[in-house]
This record gives C-alpha cells, sequence and structure tokens, in this order.
C-alpha cells in the first residue's frame, strides 16, 4: 500500500504568507477580494473547512490542485450563494427543483449539467459537461460568498490524503503557508461533507454519502443508484468514464506532429508541421500548463484535424495530475468502438 505522501506533490510557492484571522465581517472582506484577485482563501462551511478559489479562475484553481497536492485532477464543488447563482451555472431540473427547496442551504451537493454559457473554469468540473454545486449554510461560507460576488470552487482544505478538517488548527498544520488566508470561523457543526447526489445521468445516483439523511433525500428522489465515488468510474458497465476524454486520438509524448495533427505544446521548443498548434505553457510552467489544459484539449478536439498530438509535459508538481489527465483522456478513445 503506498502511504498518501508518496503521492503528495510538492507544495507550491504561496502568493504570501498564510494568515489567520477570527472570520470578523473585515476579514471575510478581505478574503473576499483574495478570492477576486486569485488567491486561495480557506473558510469554515456547516460540513468541513473549504479552501476556496474563484471558480471562474483557471490560474486560481491550478494553484488549488497544487496546495492540495492532489496527483488527479478531481472535479470541485462549487459554492453559489443561492439557488439563482446556481441557476446561472447548471440546469436545475424537477428532482433538483424539489431537493433544493428542501435541503439549500446546507450539506447537499448536487451534480447537474453544466449551462454551456457558464462562467466557468473547465479545469474546476474537470472538463466536464456537470458541475457538482451546493448552497452552504455557514454564515461564513455565506457572507464570503455574498462578499466576493463569484462562485467559489471548494474542495475540503486539507492536503490530498489527509483527514477532512474541522478546524482552523487542522487546515493550518494541514496546509501551512500554502494558503492566502484561513477565516476562523470555530469547529464545524456537521463535521461530515456532503452528501453528494448526481442527477445528471437517467437515474439519480449516490455519489458519496455525507451529513445528510438518506432516507429523506429518497423520500424526493426514489432509491438511489449508488455508486462509487471515483468520477473517473463509469456509472454502470458498459458506460463510458465519466471523465472528460476528447473524441479524437490523442498521441502522447510527442516529439513530431503531423499536418491533419492538433499540437498542445509544452514549452519553447515546438516541432512545427501540425495543423495547429496550441501551448500550455510557452515558458514551462506547470500551474499556467494546468489552467490552459482543458480548454486546449477542447479547442484541439474541435479543430478540423484527424488526431491530436500532445508534447511530453514533466513529471513533477502539477505535471503529475496534467499527465494522468492526459492518459486517461488518450486510453478511453481507445476503449470507443
Ligand atoms: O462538504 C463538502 O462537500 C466540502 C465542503 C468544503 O463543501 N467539500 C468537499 O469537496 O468535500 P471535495 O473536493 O473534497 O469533494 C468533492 C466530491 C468528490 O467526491 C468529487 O469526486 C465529487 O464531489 N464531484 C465533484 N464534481 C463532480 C462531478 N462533476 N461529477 C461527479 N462527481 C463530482
Ligand atoms: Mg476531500
Amino acid at each position: 500500500m503506498s502511504s498518501p505522501k508518496s503521492d503528495a506533490l510538492p507544495r507550491p510557492a504561496p502568493l504570501s504568507a498564510a494568515r489567520r484571522m477570527d472570520a470578523t465581517p473585515a476579514a471575510i472582506a478581505e478574503g473576499a477580494s483574495l478570492i477576486r484577485a486569485g488567491g486561495l482563501v480557506a473558510f469554515p462551511t456547516e460540513t468541513v473547512y473549504g479552501l476556496g478559489a474563484d471558480a471562474g479562475n483557471d490560474r486560481a484553481v491550478a494553484r488549488l490542485f497544487a496546495a492540495k497536492g492532489r496527483p488527479r485532477f478531481n472535479p470541485l464543488i462549487v459554492h453559489v450563494a443561492d439557488r439563482a447563482a446556481a441557476a446561472r451555472l447548471v440546469e436545475i431540473n424537477a428532482i433538483a427543483c424539489a431537493l433544493v427547496e428542501k435541503f439549500w442551504p446546507g450539506p447537499l451537493t448536487l451534480v447537474l449539467p453544466r449551462l454551456p454559457t457558464a462562467p466557468f473554469s473547465l479545469l474546476a468540473c474537470a472538463g466536464l459537461d456537470t458541475v457538482a454545486v451546493r448552497v452552504p449554510a455557514h454564515p461564513v461560507a455565506q457572507a464570503l460568498l455574498a462578499a466576493a460576488g463569484c462562485p467559489i470552487a471548494a474542495p475540503s482544505a486539507n492536503r490530498s490524503g489527509a483527514l477532512s478538517p474541522t478546524t482552523a488548527d487542522h487546515v493550518a498544520r494541514s496546509l501551512g503557508d500554502a494558503v492566502d488566508l484561513i477565516l476562523d470561523g470555530g469547529a464545524c457543526p456537521v463535521g461530515l461533507e456532503s452528501t453528494v447526489v448526481d442527477l445528471s445521468g437517467t437515474r439519480p445516483a449516490l455519489l458519496r454519502p455525507g451529513g445528510l439523511d438518506l432516507a429523506e433525500i429518497e423520500t424526493i428522489t426514489g432509491a438511489l443508484d449508488s455508486v462509487a465515488e471515483d468520477p473517473a468510474a463509469p456509472r454502470s458497465p458498459g458506460q463510458l468514464a465519466r471523465h472528460y476524454a476528447p473524441g479524437k486520438p490523442i498521441r502522447l509524448d510527442a516529439t513530431t506532429a503531423a499536418a491533419d495533427e492538433a499540437l498542445i505544446a509544452f514549452g519553447q521548443e515546438v516541432p512545427a508541421g501540425a495543423a495547429m498548434t496550441v501551448n500550455l505553457s510557452a515558458s514551462g510552467d506547470l500551474t499556467e500548463a494546468a489552467a490552459n489544459l482543458f480548454a486546449h484539449l477542447h479547442t484541439a478536439d474541435a479543430a478540423p484535424v484527424a488526431g491530436i498530438a500532445v508534447m511530453a509535459i514533466p513529471e513533477r508538481g502539477l505535471g503529475r495530475a496534467i499527465n494522468d489527465r492526459l492518459r486517461r483522456a488518450a486510453e478511453s478513445v481507445t476503449e470507443r468502438p
């Protein structure tokens, strides 16, 4: 068994030294400006502490993955102030309406189809056409969302593989100065992560049990399918993997490019000859590369080409998560009939 530590990524350089403040209105206002400026702010919700970034800012979301040391780009929960804000990001279908009525604000996360017009980081939803949304009930989370005026992507505020934090101390110990500000709002009242229900498929499915009574949810949804939490796992045999994958063949570690290929480049030395070229980061910056990854995959997939060639990405820091995603994207195309 590999220890979580061996999977952890090196810590990124912080924007500034971590600070911890009691969640007063002034501290919350500062947290909101940091979020709008692309910073990372840990804040209490009723379930666990979240590590928040502007959900519309790919670069801030890339920093968030680096701070957590997640070796994979799992999709994140997007926190919004209210149902109206959610309706600007996702399609709220009839079952979602009934659940929202009963459980929001609160520890219920709904996976719903993403609106194509949503001003939203593709990295935050790992390139998927669904988004996990939740309206937290905690007054500090609510005040932060109101002051920031944007949806906030927030996974639990711990290093990957560590326990979810329910106090500001836990956050400080786990993430230290990888965070720009920790808003201390005391202990989280629920102490368990939100229940995640996927309403984007043909049948409602439970992706993660959490702080809500399932029987209560099932009075609205009917019996829930139970599926693995891993969003990369197919919902049922025979279904396509639920992670984003372009429809075109992907060739990894490319050192050349053909005239019928789109080239996703990295760094300064880019082979000539592709039908089109996009560069993840000309300067070789892995945070920038992560921020561009899904947008460039979508662009390459939409181009009139036969395949996509991707140059090698260094297997360090965020590069590991980028390579993980590229390998799975390359595999799922060949799995298709
Ligand atoms: O209580 C909570 O939910 C906390 C607080 C901060 O809100 N957040 C949290 O986030 O636990 P995180 O990133 O640790 O867990 C998000 C869960 C993961 O299991 C992820 O796979 C799933 O939600 N998820 C997010 N977006 C998804 C999507 N589009 N499709 C399927 N699953 C998704
Ligand atoms: Mg977590």
